[in-house]
């Protein structure tokens, strides 16, 4: 995308190229560590079925209506997240206080990429470790000490959160578009097939069977007002929704492109990776005779087993650590593009300078993240370490009101012409289905969760749970 200086971008210079390519931009910013790593993780805490199918819900009746509705005021916009909202707020209702909803995007995403970027250091360590065949024939326990020691150490942490940093500002200070379509197109079908060769090492070698029970077999006594809130909050996180990642995207959408196409690709393949990812890992957790609940280290401390048995296991092990750096690279980019965009049309910087003042900023903040795991391990409060509160505080709170008030201002504020107009799906079901989500069903959705977690399950006793 290439960033006219300030106001609205109208000719077709820096819109995306074609169809493909915003959509692979959209799934390179959505599918990434919140598939592959946190997916599984969260699963494995929540107790598997019951969890994933309330996430499963969540992504159809919440997230792919505020997606949308992200993409359409992108478009509508054509500008960084905060201008967008603040004008289309003027326009639709005489007022400047949308603006806080793309402000708080834009610190969403600092925080974001901040453990972000630490997480993504750790693909880039087992990068070098699946290489020097590190996980050779080794035991479950000492791939977990091998995980224990990296984590342990604040410099080696710092370190690799510090280069991966390093390749995000570089992207984006150059310009998102250059490179990055080219790379994703590559690279987005060979993660697909990398999950699914280990998705089939686990049909033949791991416990498959239990895995599938684990996953999809739903056990609602498991279910807690925390559970829900989690799952609603793993629907954001994955599909990058509720902090004006994708609305920033969609400023380059050109006109007459559907945007209910193009986001429901996005969706599937998002929701297709985490459940292979699911799939590849939990037969393998029961094979040798694991326990699911592994907090963050869930897949760092079981894939790694795999890969030291199997054949050609430094290979495949280099291989996906590799794709999920990548994926991580592409999704760490549309975290920090929003602010980017924001400084360089809004206060005049260019964008190499915003790109590295902000990059500054998060890597800065990533050494809360990165001390969370040994200096300060014991400095915990509300939902654990530092680390626990950032994941909690983002995903499952920040996204989810930013998306309430993305689906609110997009179903009730902007008037039917405009949002008709926009989607350019005519004005019958299709587009009634998704105004009744985006008005009622996602807003609804997202209070109640919230309201029930806040009062420790009073909506669920009102319903009679
Ligand atoms: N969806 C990304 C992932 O699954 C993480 C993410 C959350 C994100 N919000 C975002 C990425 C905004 C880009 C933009 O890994």
């Amino acid at each position: 995308m290439a960033e006219p200086a300030t106001g609205k971008r109208t000719s077709l210079q820096g819109l995306w190229s074609s169809r493909l390519a915003f959509v692979l931009a959209v799934a390179g910013s959505a599918v990434g560590l919140g598939n592959i790593w946190k997916f599984p993780y969260t699963a494995g805490d929540n107790g598997g079925g019951a969890f994933v199918l309330i996430y499963l819900v969540c992504v159809v009746a919440v997230g792919l209506p505020i997606m949308m509705a992200e993409v359409l005021l992108g478009r509508r916009g054509r500008r960084n997240p905060v201008d967008t909202m603040r004008i289309l707020g003027e326009e639709e209702a005489n007022t400047a206080v949308w603006r806080l909803v793309g402000l708080m995007g834009v610190g969403g995403g600092f925080l974001i990429l901040s453990f972000y970027s630490v997480v993504a250091g750790w693909a880039l360590d087992y990068i070098v470790k699946g290489f020097s065949g590190a996980f050779n024939a080794k035991s479950a326990e000492e791939i977990a000490s091998m995980f224990q020691a990296l984590t342990g150490s604040w410099v080696r942490l710092g370190f690799w959160h510090t280069l991966f940093m390093v390749m995000t500002v570089w992207v984006v200070a150059r310009g998102v578009e250059r490179g990055l379509e080219q790379a994703v197109r590559i690279l987005m079908p060979a993660l697909l097939i990398l999950m699914l060769v280990l998705v089939g090492y686990s049909i033949t070698q791991g416990h498959f069977m239990q895995g599938v029970h684990f996953l999809f077999d739903p056990d609602f006594s498991k279910v807690t007002p925390d559970v829900v809130l989690v799952a609603l909050g793993q629907a954001f996180f994955t599909l990058s929704i509720g902090m004006g990642a994708v609305m920033a995207y969609g400023a380059y959408l050109p006109e007459g492109t559907s945007i209910v196409g193009t986001t429901l690709a996005v969706v599937i393949a998002d929701t297709v990776i985490a459940l292979l990812a699911g799939l590849a890992i939990f037969p393998i957790v029961f094979a040798y005779g694991l326990q699911p609940a592994q907090e963050e280290g869930l897949l760092f401390m079981v894939l790694p087993v795999a890969f030291g048995q199997m054949p050609a296991g430094s290979v495949f092990g280099t291989l996906f650590f590799v794709l999920l750096a990548f994926a991580a690279w592409t999704s760490s980019i549309g975290l920090i593009e929003p602010a980017v965009a924001y400084l360089t049309e809004r206060k005049g910087m260019t964008r190499r300078t915003a790109a590295w003042a902000v990059g500054g900023i998060i890597w800065a903040l990533g050494f809360a993240t990165i001390l969370s795991f040994n200096v300060l391990s014991d400095v915990t409060f509300w939902r654990g370490t530092l680390f626990d509160n950032l994941i909690h505080l983002t995903s499952n709170i920040m996204l989810p009101l930013g998306g309430l008030l993305i689906a609110v201002f997009a179903g009730w504020i902007m008037c039917r012409n405009s949002s008709a107009e926009e989607l350019d799906m005519g004005t019958g079901t299709l587009y009634q289905t998704w105004r009744f989500l985006a008005r009622y069903v996602a807003p609804v959705a997202v209070i109640l969760i919230l309201l029930n977690f806040a009062t420790g399950g009073w909506v669920t006793r009102l319903l009679g749970g």
